[in-house]
């Protein structure tokens, strides 16, 4: 039975230093798959340790299933071995000197709660390679086989025995491009179809936006936003989870006026735009417009934020052309898919949707007029 996770308030201090995690609080419901995404660093696989019970948390509850696994305050602290949990980690943890199907079979025989016979065991393992891909090389030397196959057995091997929680720590990132997008679209349809409830961790983007039911983004031990692949793509509470995830444009300006989620920025020379922000800000503050060169229209003038500026340089990359563009004094860079380039160098209308433009707090000092 795949189960529920509850992290309430993580902390896990090394030594003295500041905290990897820094008060992490989120929930995976019964089946369903939580990525999260960040730079190195960032905390992401101190966290999946901590569920995991290979890293006692400093401060902090973690529940799996209901129960309480790790709550310092109180002393609980369940083993990993009694979590009841799956593991996939980056390097392909197989025993060598097996075939695949004594690979899968181990955990099996193996573990603790097994009561199966060696009839079913095959049953099982046959159906899991089945799930994997790798229904004929059960009987193959596991050696024999490439990274991604052999990251496939490890996949296998942690959901044989259906564990309640499955953990995937950047399980993806020793493969080749190719096969990391063909595992990556997999993976999920392989973990949809067992119902299991995920954590995966990555520092991937697109990783997240195809496995996440929820992405949550982190930076510096911290959860910066939590929600869906969309939400986090489209509504980016905060500047570094605007960037993170590809908003590659930044517009420098100050708030003239806030209405509700909508403000106006001014941006000096090129004039004035409407922005959406999650932020309370209000008219003098500095603020910063983040947007993706995917979501300009370059040749288009719509009914607000339209522009006319000028294409600087455009880059043609057969199935994309990417454009600089200025407008009084701000540069974009603006994504026009498609294997034919519509605009030259030279002078174009530009239109930045409000809704795909997301004005945020610029932390930096305040400058005097
Ligand atoms: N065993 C450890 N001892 C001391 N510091 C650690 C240990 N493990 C991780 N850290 C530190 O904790 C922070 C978060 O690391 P980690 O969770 O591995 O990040 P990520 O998986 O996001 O790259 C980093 O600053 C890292 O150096
Ligand atoms: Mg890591």
């Amino acid at each position: 039975m795949s189960a529920a996770l509850l992290v309430e308030d993580l902390v896990k201090k090394f030594g003295t230093g500041k905290a990897a995690v820094d008060g992490v609080s989120f929930d995976v419901p019964a089946g369903e798959i939580v990525v999260l995404l960040g730079p190195s660093g960032c905390g992401k696989t101190t966290t999946l340790r901590c569920v995991a019970g290979l890293e006692h948390p400093t401060v902090g509850r973690i529940s799996i299933g209901g129960r309480v696994v790790s709550e310092p305050q109180r002393g609980t602290l369940v083993s990993p071995r009694e979590r009841d949990i799956g593991m996939v980690f980056q390097s392909y943890a197989v025993w060598p000197h097996m075939t695949v199907h004594q690979n899968v079979a181990y955990p099996l025989k193996y573990r603790r709660k097994n009561t199966s016979g060696s009839a079913d065991i095959d049953t099982k393992v046959r159906e899991t390679l089945e799930l994997v891909g790798l229904g004929e090389y059960a009987q193959r030397p596991v050696t024999s086989l490439s990274g991604g196959q052999m990251q496939r057995v490890a996949l296998a091997r942690s959901l044989v025995y259906r564990p309640q929680l499955l953990l995937l720590d950047e399980p993806l990132s020793n493969l080749d491009s190719k096969l990391r997008i063909r595992l990556r679209d997999e993976l999920r349809r392989i973990l949809k179809m067992t119902g299991m409830t995920g954590l995966y961790v990555t520092h991937d983007q697109s990783e997240a936006v195809v496995l996440g039911d929820r992405i949550g983004v982190m930076k510096d031990g911290k959860l910066l936003q939590m929600a869906p692949p969309g939400e986090i793509y489209n509504r980016p509470a905060d500047s570094f989870v605007a960037n993170f995830t590809g908003a590659a444009n930044v517009l420098k300006g100050k708030v003239l006026e806030r209405k509700g989620e909508q403000a106006v920025i001014d941006l000096g020379a090129a004039g004035r735009i409407e922005a959406w922000t999650p932020q309370p800000l209000v008219a003098g503050d500095n603020a910063h417009v983040a947007l993706r060169a995917e979501n300009i229209r370059l040749g288009e003038r719509g009914p607000a934020n339209s522009f006319t500026g000028r294409v600087i340089e455009r880059r043609y990359q057969g199935m994309q052309t990417i454009y600089d563009v200025e407008f009084g004094g701000q540069r974009v860079e603006v994504l026009e898919l498609g294997t034919a380039a519509r605009h030259n160098d030279g002078e174009v209308a530009l239109t930045l949707p409000p809704d795909s433009c997301w004005a945020y707090r610029d932390e930096g000092q305040a400058t005097v007029d």
